[in-house]
């Protein structure tokens, strides 16, 4: 096994299209989430997390270097470490950097451009570390490299409460799929964000400086250039809130005027004020991740909190 190295699994461009077509035909329009992170929706995304409203980032961050110690226990000597979604480099690097001898770090993203120069950076970062970073779509199933499967115990590392951007179900069957990845006794270290106060929540996903509502309408300008879609970005505006009853964030794009879009030979009808859904972000108490988790081959050791309650990370192990 080479030191550092990609395996490219990343999926076809024509994939998206059906998806997207698929999800536009729908009453409501929607799309998938993972769709928001092309190369610039994922450098967006990286600005929102420094915004002074986005709470998520820095607190887990804080939670992760207070706790660092026990999270390094927890995982022990010798572990391989996978992300999944090796977005930026911050946490995983505050991860590694207290852990006793990591023994591989598998970073596992569905953009293979971010994956290379996560990969590319850590390399420099840690150059003892064997890395293997592995481009596919995470939430379908895929296999470990035999080396991993071989390997003395494996962490997944899943920060950052993109949990909560999956539907309940889907989010039920990835937990699943994961723990049966995995072997008796390995780990997920897992960020959830927690429900809290209406405009705390609302704020977040709408910032002053309009990175949220840039990010969300970033998705037209995507399915515009790699679809050959007609898709006029000034009839869009961004549209974020907390739906209370369903403890969760909607993000959607509404149409300001009744219009027609053009995918390739696809035609879709817009009424004046109908919405695409673009992404869920479901927010869970402590005490009900730790149940939905455990009905899914888990079982919870431990879990670490800011003081103010707005952030959770989760230890499990595999029953
Ligand atoms: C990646 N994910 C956890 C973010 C969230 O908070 O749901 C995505 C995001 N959407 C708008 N702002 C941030």
């Amino acid at each position: 096994m080479k030191n550092v190295e990609v395996l490219d699994f990343q999926p076809k461009l024509m994939d998206f299209k059906e998806e997207i077509v698929m999800g536009l035909r729908k009453d409501p329009k929607q799309t998938d989430p993972k769709l928001l992170y092309d190369e610039a929706g994922s450098q967006l995304f990286e600005q929102i997390t420094v915004l002074p409203e986005y709470y998520p980032t820095r607190t887990e961050l804080k939670i992760m270097k207070e706790y660092s110690c026990l999270i390094s226990e927890m995982i022990g000597k010798d572990t391989s470490i996978l992300e999944f979604g090796s977005g930026s480099h911050t946490k995983i690097s505050l991860l590694l950097e207290n852990l006793q001898e990591p023994a591989a770090y598998i970073p596992v993203d569905i953009s293979k451009s971010i994956l290379e120069e996560s990969v590319n950076h850590l390399s420099h970062r840690f150059p003892k570390l064997m890395i293997k970073g592995i481009c596919t779509d995470y939430t379908k199933p895929f296999q470990l490299p035999i080396e991993v499967r071989k390997a003395k115990k494996r962490v997944v590392f899943f920060p950052g409460s993109t949990y909560g951007n999956f539907e309940p179900l889907v989010g039920q069957n990835f937990l699943k799929r994961t723990s049966k990845l995995l072997q008796k006794g390995d780990g997920l270290l897992i960020g959830v964000d927690t429900k809290k106060e209406l405009p705390i929540l609302e704020d977040a996903y709408n910032d002053s400086q309009n990175v949220t509502a840039e990010f969300n309408l970033n998705l037209l300008k995507r399915i515009n250039r790699e679809h050959s879609a007609d898709f006029k970005l000034d009839t869009f505006r961004h549209h974020a809130f907390y739906n209370e009853e369903i403890g969760r964030i909607e993000m959607h794009l509404i149409s300001t005027v009744d219009q027609k879009v053009s995918i390739d030979e696809d035609i879709f009808h817009f009424r004046e004020g109908e919405s695409i859904h673009t992404e869920n972000s479901y927010k869970y108490e402590p005490e009900e991740f730790k149940k939905i988790t455990e009905q899914c081959g888990f079982k919870r050791e431990a879990v670490w909190l800011d003081e103010k309650g707005h952030f959770s990370i989760h230890y499990f192990t595999v029953k």
